[in-house]
């Protein structure tokens, strides 16, 4: 098949694992025969020193007319406060003018890396969760203010925005274990009121096969490190899943390995690793590239429909992981990490083989 694939490497360690991302698609377009246009362009922090946007009209034109969007991570100590435009404001805009609502992050520890994790193994086994966390709505898009008292953050949904999202979680739980957990603070917030009400009703009417459970989001950050074996899908709304995810990333030994699929009423969807630029490492070609890795391999499954080059992807990590490929994030003590360069060998020499 051909595809036109809009990269955009961003800024710290974007580039870094983006580079891994790029050399891994080429691999599979030769492999498998497909073609594979790729064409770069700059997002955040770069694009900001170049032209004064984080997200420059010709990158977004670019998005929009791509069947799918690579993206590393943007942002760093160089536009932080009190610089006035922000390079995460661009991925905010390029998330919600692509229309992008919902947003998919797999967890699902590789045994071989129970030892990496802060958690016991015996909390591990067994854990393949997915968290479809809301991506364009909430506190992040609404309405803000400041002056020298007060600052001010809207958290604002409506009820299609929340019914989408269920759904598409709803979908996803059914073709899993057929269990959802939606999370929110109900308790508390009344956005979270009217996300508890529609979620319900959606899921009764829409999937009566699926089984709904609510839990309230500091109760959740307790049990994902607890009995993280028992959840299936939790869908919850845009802040929540940030945070949630993170946490969640310990899970699998490093935030370095959680991948994303950012996607909406179409095919084209968002793809990165859902780790940050790490300036603390950046330039030094130590980045884990396996959460961007992963994200190629939902690229792949979810905007090209290519399952089966998926699964050859995610074989091919799954395989070199086992073999020991790991960045320094993850290589136990006493051993020698590899780089980022190196774990791309190491999964394109496993591309392809029988698994
Ligand atoms: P971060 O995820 O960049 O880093 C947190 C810690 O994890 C650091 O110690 C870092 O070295 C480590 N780490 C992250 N990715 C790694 C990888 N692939 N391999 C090995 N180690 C890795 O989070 P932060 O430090 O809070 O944020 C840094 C910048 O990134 C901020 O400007 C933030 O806004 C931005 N950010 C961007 C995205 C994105 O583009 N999607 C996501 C998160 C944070
Ligand atoms: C993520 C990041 C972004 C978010 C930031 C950089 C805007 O943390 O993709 O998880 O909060 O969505
Ligand atoms: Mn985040």
């Amino acid at each position: 098949m051909k595809a036109l694939i809009a990269v955009l490497p961003g800024d710290g360690i974007g580039p870094e694992v983006v580079g891994q991302g790029t050399r891994l698609l080429r691999a599979v377009a030769e492999r498998f025969g497909h073609s594979f246009e790729m064409a770069e362009v700059p997002m955040g922090g770069v694009a900001i020193d170049l032209t004064g946007s984080p997200l420059p009209a010709e990158t977004l034109a670019l998005c929009q007319r791509s069947d799918a969007v690579l993206l590393g991570a943007v942002g760093g100590p160089k536009w932080d406060p009190p610089a006035k435009v922000r390079p995460e404001q661009g991925l905010l805009e390029l998330r919600k003018a692509l229309g992008l609502y919902a947003n998919l992050r797999p967890v699902a520890p590789f045994p071989a890396l129970y030892d990496a994790s802060s958690l016991k193994p015996e909390v591990l086994r067994g854990v393949d969760l997915l968290v479809v966390r809301e991506l364009t709505g909430g506190i992040y898009f609404g309405e803000k203010r400041r002056d020298e008292h007060q600052a001010f953050d809207a958290c604002v949904y409506t009820v299609e925005e929340v019914v989408r999202v269920v759904r598409a979680a709803a979908s996803l739980a059914r073709t899993r274990r057929k269990r959802l957990t939606s999370v929110d603070k109900a308790n508390v917030l009344e956005t979270s009121r009217l996300w508890r009400a529609v979620t319900e009703r959606v899921v009764r009417e829409e999937f009566p096969d699926v089984e709904l459970k609510h839990l309230l989001v500091d109760a959740c950050a307790m049990h994902l490190i607890k009995r993280p074996v028992d959840f299936d899908v939790i869908v919850t709304e845009n802040m929540f899943g940030d945070i949630l995810t993170d946490e969640a990333a310990m899970l699998s030994g490093s935030i370095g390995m959680l991948p994303s699929a950012s996607l909406g009423a179409d095919r084209r969807g968002l793809y990165e690793p859902i780790h940050g630029s790490a300036p603390d490492i950046a330039g030094r070609g130590v980045a884990n590239p396996y959460g961007t890795l992963l994200s190629v391999a939902m690229l792949l499954r979810h905007s090209l429909g290519l399952e089966q080059e998926a699964r050859q992807v995610e074989a091919a990590v799954a395989a070199s992981i086992e073999a020991g490929a790991l960045t320094a994030d993850l290589a136990p003590s006493g051993t020698r990490p590899m780089g980022t360069q190196e774990i791309g060998t190491a999964v394109l020499a496993r591309l392809g083989e029988r698994h």
